[in-house]
């Protein structure tokens, strides 16, 4: 395994990053070296995760193992311990010689560890997304990431990057945040609506749904909850005439039904997704950013953050193909302590 690390990924490799991620995981000797002479961290260099070492997150894999790779054993696995851990998570931050200018743009890579009989193998695939296809194609950055600007076409005239611009279903759909469960599915998770279905044993990529193309969402969080009966529940945002609404999405696991002409058909949980439960935003133009909720057995827990997202620079990102990390908004006046419990929780009886 150590073999295959090495052989196969930069380990370590440093690029520019956007400063948010430098915040969080300091990439330079500037703490340690404070840390040694017993300075005070500069505020922007302080580490929040001290026992994360993030260049592990910042390699880039040139290499697929699509057959399983015999781990290298150090202590015991006890022989009672059998399964399979699905890890999804940012590859590779280049593309040709482009590269990413932010930790969200790296393109999906599944892990799959297998463990059985006191040994474990390996295996890891990029989910084949539409813009990995895409950017692999071109060999350069074809779609605007998060944090960084796609490279243009040169091939293409000024009126034609314009026209496409306005073209619809050009959003990354890189899905590489989490997996979860729909039935005896799995699919990969960002916060686009477009999730990716994959095998768990060859880690292929098997399909790609667009859950707004059945319910009425812009985006959802990459952390749905998924109940005992295989129920899943996600937060999706959609803007309505009334502004933006925070919506529970239920997905019901899938059900047999008799169709008009009596004909058996069964409905798949994403046909069956309902918005169960609504609330508006307090902030028609900078809806709350939400990474996941809460359930507990008769509500639902949405917090709603003063870490908005501007629609107004979202649409100016769109027109100007920039990156969307612009539109993340902070809304320093408001009294989070005194609001958090009226205002900041919304419970829904289930
Ligand atoms: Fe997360």
């Amino acid at each position: 395994m150590s073999e295959f690390l090495e052989n196969s990924i930069d380990l370590g490799k440093r690029i520019l990053l956007d400063r948010s991620i430098v915040t969080l995981f300091p990439l330079d000797d500037v703490v340690e070296d404070c840390i040694n002479t017993g300075e005070n961290v500069p505020e922007e260099k302080e580490n929040y995760f001290p026992n994360c070492d993030a260049s592990i997150w910042l390699r880039s894999c040139k290499k697929e193992v699509i057959e399983p790779l015999s781990g290298e054993v150090t202590g015991k696995i006890p022989i009672w311990l059998k399964g399979t851990l699905l890890r999804n998570g940012p590859g590779s931050l280049e593309v040709g010689k482009y590269s990413f200018n932010h930790l969200f743009d790296s393109s999906a890579l599944l892990h799959r560890f297998a463990i059985a009989n006191g040994k474990v193998s390996y295996q890891c695939r990029f989910v084949q997304t539409d813009v990995y296809k895409k950017n692999n194609a071109a060999q350069r950055i074809v779609v605007t990431e998060f944090g960084t600007k796609a490279v243009p076409d040169p091939c293409k005239s000024i009126f034609q990057r314009v026209a496409a611009v306005f073209k619809p279903g050009d959003d990354s759909d890189n899905s590489m945040i989490s997996i979860y469960p729909f039935c005896d599915e799995y699919y990969t998770f960002a916060e686009s609506p477009v999730i990716h279905r994959i095998d768990p044993k060859t880690l292929e990529t098997k399909g790609r749904v667009n859950i707004s193309g059945y319910v009425g969402i812009v985006n959802h969080t990459s952390h749905p909850h998924v109940m005992n009966d295989g129920t899943v529940y996600n937060i999706g945002m959609s803007l309505t005439p009334r502004g933006p609404m925070y919506n529970v999405v239920c997905f019901s696991p899938n059900q047999i039904v008799i169709d008009d002409s009596g004909e058996e058909k069964e409905l798949s949980m994403f046909e069956q997704a309902t918005i169960v439960a609504s609330v508006p935003s307090r902030w028609l133009l900078n809806p709350s950013y939400m990474h996941t909720f809460g359930i507990t057995e008769n509500y639902f827990i949405i917090i709603e953050q003063p870490l908005a997202v501007s629609l107004t620079t979202i649409v100016s990102c769109k027109v100007k193909q920039q990156p969307m990390r612009a539109a993340l908004k902070w809304h320093e006046k408001e009294n989070a302590s005194e609001s958090y419990r009226r205002k900041n929780f919304h419970l829904f009886l289930d």
